[in-house]
């Protein structure tokens, strides 16, 4: 091992020990062109010039965990996949629900980031049940391991900016706009909630009909994908929809578990 490799190893040490953040279970690859962002910053040349700022300033801490989980996120994004979503996944969660006595809909959103996914996913369901929406009980779980992030999604206001692809008819519907900036209204917001939760190391999680973990998984060595896809598999009710990221890929022994729903765009049936 070199002396670049070493003090790599000693960063992901503190950054395990001081953020609580599994960095071994992360690619190197991911993580070197990450932590490479906060050294040209702080003018380090070296990781172990970095751990040496890491070590006098607490707060660049805060900053290195925003840098390590990228937080990049759309709503509804990669629309043709939220067209399967709308046309057949939550047609069928809905129609597997509806004869039960609490008629209750459950989806995760894991690796939620500031909440887009969520209220994508909230927002078409009103779409579809319309007057029938108060007749279910819908909860979207959104969970995430960044703080930060998990703020940003309670509060559900967005920028000009964040909102910008979104189709006029649905942000009309769905947003208020005050001050400049677009908040969801209160009938969305309701059947969301948002929660930290890390997915490598956080209690398992039971009874969805839909799991949405979507370009989270990428960042993640290939033996924790395929543990977190058993995980979703376990975490799913028989019949429930897996929905990935359009360029993750299903691996591991839950892959002749799960059914094909629909593979272009990524979505598998318990
Ligand atoms: C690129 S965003 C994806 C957001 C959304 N799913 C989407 O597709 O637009 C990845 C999110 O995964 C979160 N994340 C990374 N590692 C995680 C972990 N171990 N547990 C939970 N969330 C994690 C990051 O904080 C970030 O918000």
């Amino acid at each position: 091992m070199d002396q670049n490799d070493l003090e790599f190893t000693m960063l992901k040490k503190l950054i395990n020990k001081n953020l609580g953040f599994n960095a071994d279970q992360y690619k190197d690859a991911h993580l070197r062109r990450r932590i490479d962002v906060r050294l040209r910053s702080t003018h380090c040349k070296t990781y172990g010039d970095y751990i040496n700022v890491l070590k006098q300033d607490s707060a660049e801490y805060v900053v290195l965990m925003d840098t390590l989980t990228v937080n990049v996120t759309e709503f509804f994004r990669n629309p043709e996949a939220y067209d399967v979503v709308e046309k057949e996944v939550l047609p069928a969660a809905i129609m597997a629900n509806e004869n039960g006595p609490l008629k209750t809909i459950r989806i995760w959103s894991a690796g939620s980031s500031i909440g887009v996914e969520a209220y994508s996913i909230a927002i078409l369901l009103h779409k579809i049940l319309s007057i029938n929406f108060n007749k279910y009980k819908i909860i979207i779980e959104g969970t995430d391991i960044d703080k930060a992030c998990l703020f940003r999604a309670e509060q559900g206001v967005y920028t000009k900016t964040e909102v910008k692809d979104i189709d006029k008819a649905i942000l009309k519907t769905y947003f208020e706009l005050r001050d400049g900036k677009y908040f969801v209204i209160d009938k969305i917001k309701k059947v969301t909630s948002f929660k930290r939760h890390d997915l490598i190391s956080g209690p398992k999680k039971r009874g969805f009909d839909i799991i949405f973990c979507r370009n989270v998984t990428i960042y993640f060595e290939k033996d924790l994908q395929e543990v977190l896809y058993m995980d979703y598999y376990n975490a799913l009710k028989k019949g429930g929809f897996f929905v990935m990221g359009k360029t993750e890929t299903l691996i591991g022994p839950s892959k002749d578990l799960f059914k094909p729903f629909n593979t272009k765009e990524r979505i598998y049936q318990k």
